[in-house]
Parts: C-alpha cells; sequence; structure tokens
C-alpha cells in the first residue's frame, strides 16, 4: 500500500460524533458515509457566504445535484421556513434511505420544504435554484467532454437570474496516483482507495470502505468510475456553458498541510502551496 503524507484529499476529517461500537453486519453504509465525509453545517457556511459576497443578497431556493441520502438539502430547510431544496439522484434506494433517515425525522414541516427527484442532474427542477450546487466531485461520472458540458449548460439555464453554481474539485499531488488513505473515525476506521487511474484516457476509479475494529469490514462499500477533470478543464467547460465568472476558493492547510476547512478566495491557486490533496470550490456564477 501507498504511504502517503496526505493533506486534504476526500479522506480529510469531516465532523466526528461519538459512536457505539460497530461491526460490518450492524453497519448501515450510508451513516458511515455520512459521518465519515459530510459536514453539511460547515459547507452550507461557506456556500451561503460565497453566495452573499457574489450576489450581495441571501439565497432561499437551494438544489443539491447527485444528492445521494440529501444531508445537505434536509440541512438546508431545517435553516427556517423560507429555505426549500430539491435534490437530484438517479439511485431510488439511496434516496428512500434519506427520506427515512434525514427528512422523515426532521421538526415540524421542514421535511415538507425538500423535495428530492430520482432523476438525472440535467433534468430541469421545479423552480430556478438561487444556489445550486454538485458536491463530492460527483460530476467526475461523466466521461466525455459533451456529457459534462451539457450537465453545465443545464446547470446555468436552470439557475436564478442571479443565481450561483458551485461545485468542489479534488486536485494537488496525489489525486491521481493509485493510493490507499485510511482514517479513524469514532467506531470505525474510513478507507479511501485511488484504486486506478490511465493518464492517456482520465480513467480514475476510486471505492470507499470501512473496516471495525473486531476485524470485520466492508469492502468496496461505494464505487466511483470516474474521470479524472483538472480545475483549469472545468473552468473551460463553465464559461463555455455560459457562465460569466469562476471564482476558485482553495483549502488552507495547517502546519502539517492538513485542510483546515477554510477556503479563501485565490485566483490562481497560489496559497494551495501545490501540495498532496487540494480541495477547491469553483463558485460558477451567471
Ligand atoms: C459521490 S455520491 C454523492 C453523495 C453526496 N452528494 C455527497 O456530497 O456526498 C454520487 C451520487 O451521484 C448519483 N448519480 C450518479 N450519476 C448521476 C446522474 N447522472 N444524475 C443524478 N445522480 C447521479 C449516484 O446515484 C450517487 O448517489
Amino acid at each position: 500500500m501507498h504511504e502517503t503524507r496526505a493533506s486534504r484529499t476526500p479522506s480529510s476529517p469531516r465532523s466526528s460524533t461519538r459512536r457505539p461500537r460497530l461491526t460490518a453486519r450492524t453497519a448501515d453504509r450510508h451513516e458511515l458515509y455520512q459521518i465519515a465525509v459530510q459536514d453539511p453545517e460547515t459547507d452550507l457556511a461557506f456556500l451561503e457566504k460565497a453566495f452573499r459576497r457574489w450576489r450581495k443578497r441571501a439565497p432561499y431556493h437551494f438544489r443539491e445535484d447527485f444528492c445521494g441520502t440529501a444531508l445537505l438539502s434536509a440541512t438546508w430547510a431545517a435553516k427556517g421556513e423560507l429555505h426549500t431544496a430539491e435534490g437530484f439522484d438517479l439511485d431510488g434506494a439511496t434516496l428512500a434511505w434519506g427520506r427515512a433517515h434525514n427528512l422523515r425525522p426532521m421538526l415540524g414541516d421542514a421535511a415538507s420544504r425538500v423535495q428530492l427527484h430520482q432523476r438525472d442532474v440535467r433534468a430541469k427542477g421545479r423552480r430556478p435554484a438561487d444556489l445550486r450546487v454538485a458536491q463530492n466531485f460527483s460530476y467526475m461520472v461523466f466521461k466525455e467532454r459533451a456529457e459534462l458540458l451539457e450537465y453545465f449548460r443545464a446547470a446555468h439555464r436552470d439557475l436564478a437570474r442571479d443565481g450561483v453554481f458551485a461545485l468542489d474539485h479534488y486536485g494537488g499531488l496525489e489525486a491521481t496516483e493509485e493510493l490507499t488513505e485510511t482514517r479513524r473515525c469514532p467506531g470505525f476506521t474510513y478507507v479511501w482507495e485511488q484504486a486506478k487511474y490511465l493518464p492517456g484516457t482520465g480513467e480514475y476509479v476510486c471505492h470507499i470502505g470501512f473496516k471495525f475494529r473486531d476485524g470485520s469490514a466492508i469492502k468496496r462499500a461505494f464505487t466511483y468510475p470516474w474521470r479524472y477533470w483538472h480545475l483549469t478543464e472545468l473552468q473551460d467547460l463553465l464559461h463555455e456553458a455560459g457562465f460569466d465568472d469562476v471564482h476558485l476558493y482553495f483549502e488552507q492547510g495547517d502546519e502539517d498541510d492538513q485542510g483546515n476547512g477554510e477556503f479563501l478566495l485565490d485566483p490562481e491557486g497560489r496559497t494551495s502551496r501545490n501540495c498532496a490533496g487540494i480541495v477547491t470550490y469553483l463558485i460558477a456564477v451567471k
């Protein structure tokens, strides 16, 4: 296994809560994913701040593409009565899990402000979003340039007149290396595997797995057959799709080059210091 001095990668720490003892038999892969990978409050705080910076107003209607369990949409709708959300994902079982575990337990009528669609992200929403997001590099599922452009065009078209489209990018020196990284989470170990990267085609296959203290494991609980897209390619495609400006925010690191969750506006990426793993937000404005 590759030894990495990984800093900011998809295996960087997110939120943590105390968990009971888990095993491969008792654990729920969606729950483990949310604990290990997602931090909706932090993400939404950044996204809302960036929206206000460029649009000088608050966003209310939110769209989460590739929403999976819709944790972000649920967290958005919980903010208040004016906050509404639409989530799009092709996987009915994952959406059902999200309805049961993230929407149903919501207080008051907050769940009624979230609409989940089992549809392709290129489909039109009920109404144009103020803030539309594609998190955790999910757009890498589009392997042809024409497909990704079609998605970005659809995002541009179905966005409020002064809307913002936000997506994240994973880069840095180790992003395209074949490697496996592990990280301790409460009650389990998260495993991020960059299993395959072919520089000639960009083919990029990654897996997420989980290991438990009793020695059991859920190997390759999630598999992502992706194409690796470079940050500059994404910027070009977003402009081509009609976005007026694309603003880059690079995650900052601590002294050990671990990502600290703080994203700074940095058009040239000078603050990234070209380190091992770098997460960048692209904030595309209409
Ligand atoms: C990496 S998960 C993202 C989960 C969540 N959004 C997050 O930020 O962690 C990718 C999701 O994209 C969905 N997906 C893949 N291709 C899609 C498409 N063309 N349209 C809608 N959803 C798609 C998959 O079903 C899967 O749930």
